[in-house]
């Protein structure tokens, strides 16, 4: 058969409320233009993110129904230590409440004030958390990666070349080095197996701890099977499991490829490390055998982190997300090429040509989005990354601005999806008449959640 169709059937359903154009246009006016200050109620179908949104399998629900709720040593935390173990093989793995307490714990115990974090590209929370501790964060994709039309097979590569100069003139003072897999913020691209081991290898001759932000593994696992030469015949999980052994390390949140709906790890083979980690885990986050979750949650993790690597769903998974993004491209409308692994991402600048990137045409897109069918979307670009000069109040732009349609995982079905393409194409025929935006109001950091914005 052709048809790849979804390998599930639905058991339990939620209805969407549909909503008028007017009341949405009174909704952004009371939201400031920020969608993520919208009720989900006024959401017909909601592609804000990908994480902590998947539906739960039966299987799931019934290992919640086994969750041990124990404060210490609960049945649910040796299952979800097995599973990490499993998968992912560090020997030590402490639970957190999600990815950015793992963050927060690692960066905090490794960096200082003149450290330098290379990446691909850090995520909005691993940027802060690293600039948080007075470290600079540095993003080293290769150059492909910035070019929403190359179409090169691993855009979320890093750049070798580049982290051998920063190594070498930042020897010292680079307390770690990571891999985004898949790299969110670069178009949900995937990182190749030879990079990661290059990347590897290099981080070892200069001595600096290797991490990998582990969100998206199984999708990342099943790129390298499709497009990697080797791999065709390699099952997701023995991927995902030398991808690991090439590293020091990892953060987690169990909320993308975890298909949990909260939940995360910080995973090392460093005990002397860990036993700093630990103290920091117990202040905020709970004790080391749940850190911030429930038991139930822990069940659910441990039992969505293998379905994550089936291959019927990965296969179904990346193929809608791709069947997204060849209608979107058919109608003429400029996507980052190829499509990502768990999003489509729209080339505002593109898409928007007539609205220059200080005017933040990425905002201007997700706020029409909105306007025209309910759709909820983010933009990734100047409004999430870009900064205004200190001196002279310009607007500093990011390197691409991009919005993003993040397909949470098992919710929604083809003709869902057809909607989306419908009203993408109905802005884009009438993208003519859309206008750029402005800030009205910005917090200093991770301005992107609270910022509330005016039309120009
Ligand atoms: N790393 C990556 C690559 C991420 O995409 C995210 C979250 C995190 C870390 C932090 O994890 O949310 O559990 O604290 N990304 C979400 C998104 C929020 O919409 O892409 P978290």
């Amino acid at each position: 058969m052709r048809t790849i169709i979804e390998p599930f059937r639905i058991k339990s359903v939620e209805p969407l409320r549909m909503t008028t154009r007017d009341e949405r246009e009174r909704l952004l006016r009371e939201a400031g233009f920020n969608p993520f200050l919208l009720p989900s109620d006024a959401v017909i179908i909601d592609l804000l993110t990908d994480s902590g949104t998947s539906a739960m399998s039966a299987e799931q629900w019934a290992a919640m129904m086994r969750g041990d709720e124990a404060y210490a040593g609960s049945r649910s935390w040796y299952r979800f230590e097995a599973a990490v173990k499993d998968i992912f093989g560090f020997d030590i793995v402490m639970p957190v409440h999600q990815g950015r307490a793992a963050e927060r714990i690692l960066f905090s115990t490794l960096c200082k004030p003149g450290d330098v974090v290379p990446n691909n590209t850090h995520f909005d929370t691993t940027r802060a958390n690293v600039e948080a501790t007075g470290a600079t964060a540095l993003d080293l994709v290769i150059a492909e990666g910035r070019d929403p039309t190359s179409r090169h097979p691993f855009k979320g590569n890093l750049d070798v070349d580049r982290l051998r100069a920063v190594l070498a003139e930042h020897r010292g003072r680079v307390p770690v080095c990571m891999l985004t897999l898949t790299n969110n913020s670069g178009g949900g691209q995937p990182v190749s197996m030879a990079n990661a081991r290059a990347v590897s290898a290099l981080c070892r001759e200069f001595g600096v701890p290797f991490y990998i932000d582990a969100c998206r593994y199984a999708e990342n696992a099943w790129f390298i099977k499709m497009r990697e030469e080797g791999y065709s015949d390699k099952r997701p999980i023995d991927i995902a499991r030398e991808l690991f052994a090439l590293a020091d390390g990892c953060t987690m949140s169990a909320k993308k490829d975890g298909l949990a709906n909260i939940g995360g790890f910080l995973a090392t083979r460093d005990e002397r490390l860990a036993t700093r980690e630990r103290d920091l885990l117990i202040l905020t986050e709970g004790f080391t055998t749940y850190g911030g979750l429930a038991g139930r949650d822990l069940d659910a993790i441990a039992t969505g982190l293998y379905e994550a690597l089936d291959e019927d769903y990965l296969r179904y998974r990346i193929r809608s997300v791709v069947w997204l993004g060849e209608r979107l491209l058919e109608a003429g409308v400029p996507i980052m090429e190829p499509p990502g692994g768990h999003a489509v991402y729209l080339d505002a600048r593109r898409f928007l040509s007539h609205v220059a990137p200080r005017d933040l045409p990425g905002q201007s897109l997700v706020v029409e989005l909105y306007r025209e069918a309910g759709i909820r979307a983010v933009e990734i670009g100047t409004v999430m990354f870009g900064r205004p000069d200190p001196a002279t109040g310009e607007e500093g732009v990011a390197p691409l601005d991009l919005v993003r349609l993040a397909i949470p995982r098992r919710v929604y079905t083809q003709s869902h999806v057809e909607y989306v393409v419908e009203a993408v194409t109905n802005v884009w025929h009438r993208r003519d008449a859309v206008r750029g935006m402005r800030f009205t109001y910005q917090a200093p950091t991770l301005r992107h959640f609270t910022a509330r914005f005016a039309s120009l």
